[in-house]
């Protein structure tokens, strides 16, 4: 379940990732950004723009300032009340539901290595003990090696919106375990390489069934869905 609960909650909320383990789900991916005094929380934007309506930069803006953000109205009264979570809050949530997560680093621009250093660091601690560990994912090579020096035995994947040119030496490189793909650019001998070279293969984000159909069906490992009310769980 994409952001928590795709596009019927606010996203990266505790509300969406409650609602996504109601429906059903198996797993949610979450984004995480750094805040101003460092604290990792739940966040895609670099601005506070688009979800709680007001202004500023997350990476200037002190935790126990977001915590006072309304990070759930712009979704719909109902929602209204809904925080931008700590990444520790979410984690904890997760493992209460029996969710695994798909954790993907999001750095502000500038904060790369800081942002995967942080979260593989938090991670780490989080989900330790756990049956099944979450994967670090994300668009940024830098990122993805920082979070491999700090917590080299947690699982991460390459996150990428087309397919670069190396991306099998990347996967090598970073020492992926899975290729987390645009699923418009994703082709059956793309995912047959990768799953060939011993990694999974993630399709994002996928908004019909038949679509997802297809993808599970070329062996496609996981989809990443908006759409939780289209996209069953039950579907893989
Ligand atoms: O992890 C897949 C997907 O979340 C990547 O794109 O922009 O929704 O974070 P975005
Ligand atoms: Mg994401």
């Amino acid at each position: 379940a994409h952001r928590g609960g795709g596009t019927l909650a606010p996203e990266n909320t505790l509300g969406a990732i409650r609602l996504g383990a109601q429906l059903g789900f198996k797993g949610v991916e979450i984004d995480v950004m750094l805040a101003g005094d460092g604290t990792p929380v739940l966040m895609h934007d670099q601005t506070l723009k688009r979800t709680t309506r007001t202004h500023g930069e997350v990476a200037h803006t002190p935790y126990a300032h977001l915590a006072q953000l309304d990070a759930g109205a712009w979704r719909g009264a109902r929602w209204r009340g809904e925080r931008i979570p700590r990444f520790e809050d979410a984690a904890r949530l997760c493992r209460e539901l029996g969710l695994w997560a798909n954790v993907e680093v999001k750095p502000a621009h500038g904060y790369e290595r800081r942002t995967g250093e942080a979260v593989a660091r938090m991670a780490l601690e989080l989900w330790n003990g756990a049956d099944l560990p979450p994967v670090l994912s994300s668009f940024s090579s830098v990122a993805l090696a920082a979070a491999r020096q700090a917590a080299p035995q947690l699982p991460r994947g390459l996150l990428v919106g087309r397919l670069p040119p190396h991306w099998r030496e990347m996967l090598r490189d970073l020492e992926c375990v899975a290729l987390h793909c645009n699923h418009r650019v994703l082709k059956p001998r793309v995912v047959e390489e990768a799953r060939a070279a011993g990694c999974a293969v993630l399709a994002w984000t996928v908004n019909d069934a038949r679509a997802a159909r297809k993808l599970l069906g070329w062996g496609v490992d996981c989809v990443v869905t908006d759409r939780l009310d289209r996209v069953a769980p039950d579907l893989a």
